[in-house]
């Protein structure tokens, strides 16, 4: 009896050791430890329409066989039954599954094993993408008072941007003429757009001469549905044409005098704003008039702390911010038109260069006197990019703790007599997690509660907010320029346009 028991012990330990070696070192070779497995786990199948399932090796060496089998034939039927693919065909909306045994031969070994894989199967009718677009419009508009109209209460306008390309959407337009009060193109309206090099050149005057087609689409898209446009740039030293400052407009020719430079600057701005102002009367509410001219790093002793690496400062002299707004300003006067003037910049948030742009529009606002000897206004209001969070990277983004410091800043340039807008916003999220997607819309709710509660007063000094980031863009790829920018989970709409918690919150806010 007793021999019989410690046999069984020892028994029971030498397979406890076994075990506790598999655990540590591997119970198996890492080679034995591949299966191979299905190309997909889960998988939606349209009816009538057929998918393709495949087993694939992932490390063994070969698929000997592989038996298909699924739960439910009304629901997916299998055909093409092949050692590694299978098709799978719709046949009525439900859910089911299909199982795989796979036999299959590791590397090293003839020895044949067998492994079960499974892969949940959704059949459903086949809505396109364009269609699913429709109707996510229709819930949106339909479902949801208009977001522009709410944040009117709150004194401010509700932007977003558009291009030419979206002119031909019908569910973007839908979308945004329903839930947007101010528009600004990305592209359309700066310099390298609008110049005609081509007939600038031959101009007998030797003035520019600008083709406004695209940008005028956009016009007509916002006048026929009453949506205001900010005007976005008029003078941006990225993004632009190098043969503008030469002679002739040649490329190849030397760069001209300030002089001449002045000239035809003055004549872009007063083209360029008189052009849309006669054609659309009113529907321009306000121009950038110049676009991030202070530098990221220290240059030198200026307060202004402005870029000098550009032909603008170049040609026409470190004064030519100032010079571009008293151009401006002197044509929306000449016009009488109700036309804004902003400087507008990124990073307008940050203590550093917040200050520096203070300075720079201070300096603007005390360049030229009017008859009376006042210093004439020439700049309104300050524009602040809203690009927040990381560029390009999760590191960084939803940080509450910025939320403040966009606050100090909107107060900060209200208190120096300015209007301000967030223009360009997009709050930057790389992630699409369910976690991630939930803190981006916390996130939004804290934005706006902070926006509303700084036009509590009287003063009302935050007069839009346009949200650039407006819709999810999956197929962005890590490294290019629009994923770093927005990142491609920043919307308050999903990638088919569907409302996300982020729009939901923001709504909530602003009711
Ligand atoms: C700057 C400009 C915008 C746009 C972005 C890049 O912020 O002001 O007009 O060109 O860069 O997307």
């Amino acid at each position: 009896m007793g021999k019989t028991r410690n046999r069984v012990v020892a028994f029971f330990l030498a397979m406890c050791m076994l075990l506790s070696v598999g655990a540590v070192f591997g119970s198996q070779p890492a080679e034995a430890a591949k299966k191979p497995k299905l190309s997909a786990k889960k998988m939606t199948v349209y009816i009538g329409k057929t998918k393709t399932l495949k087993v694939k090796k992932n490390g063994t060496k070969t698929i000997v066989k592989t038996s298909w089998k699924v739960s439910n034939k009304k629901i997916v039927t299998l055909s093409k039954k092949k050692k590694t693919s299978v098709k799978l065909k719709g046949k009525k909306t439900g859910s089911t599954k299909v199982k795989a045994v796979v036999r299959y031969r590791r590397k090293g070994t003839k020895k044949v094993y067998k492994t079960t894989l499974t892969c949940k199967l959704k059949a459903e009718v086949y809505v396109s993408p364009a269609a699913k677009k429709k109707a996510n419009v229709k819930k949106a508009t339909t479902q949801y008072s208009s977001l522009a109209k709410l944040a009117e209460k709150h004194g401010m306008k509700l932007g977003t941007v558009v291009n030419y390309g979206y002119m031909s959407d019908t569910n973007y337009k839908n979308l945004v003429k329903y839930h947007f009060n101010s528009l600004t193109a990305g592209n359309e309206f700066k310099a390298y757009s609008l110049l005609d090099q081509q007939k600038s050149a031959q101009n007998k005057d030797g003035m520019p001469v600008m083709n406004y087609a695209m940008a005028d689409a956009i016009m007509d898209f916002a006048k026929a549905n009453g949506i205001k446009i900010r005007g976005h740039v008029l003078v941006w030293h990225a993004y632009m044409s190098d043969w503008f400052f030469r002679e002739g407009y040649d490329q190849d020719k030397k760069y001209v005098s300030k002089a001449v430079m002045q000239k035809r600057l003055k004549y872009y701005i007063q083209d360029v704003i008189t052009h849309f102002e006669k054609k659309y009367p009113g529907v321009i509410y306000c121009w950038d008039v110049v676009n991030e001219a202070v530098a990221d790093s220290s240059v030198g002793n200026d307060k202004r702390n402005l870029r000098t690496d550009n032909q603008f400062y170049q040609i026409l002299g470190s004064d030519y911010v100032e010079q571009t707004f008293l151009y401006a300003k002197d044509v929306v006067e000449d016009l009488g038109a109700d036309i804004k003037l902003y400087y507008n910049d990124y990073n307008a948030f940050f203590a550093a260069k917040r200050e520096e742009i203070c300075n720079l529009a201070t300096s603007i606002n005390s360049y030229v006197k009017d008859d009376s000897g006042q210093y004439r206004k020439l700049c309104d209001g300050i524009g602040m990019q809203g690009y927040i969070g990381g560029y390009g990277t999760q590191t960084g983004c939803m940080n509450e703790a910025q939320i403040p410091l966009i606050k100090t800043a909107i107060e900060k340039y209200a208190s120096l007599g300015f209007e301000v807008q967030v223009t360009e916003m997009a709050v930057r999220n790389y992630s699409g997690s369910t976690k991630n997607m939930k803190t981006h819309a916390e996130f939004y709710k804290k934005l706006f509660q902070m926006f509303i509660g700084i036009n509590t007063g009287e003063d009302k000094p935050l007069k839009a907010v346009s949200i650039w980031g407006l819709f999810d863009d999956p197929t962005l790829t890590q490294g290019s320029y629009g994923y770093s920018m927005n990142g491609p989970y920043c919307g308050l709409f999903d990638e088919l346009y569907g409302v996300k918690d982020s729009f939901k919150n923001v709504y909530s806010v602003l009711k």
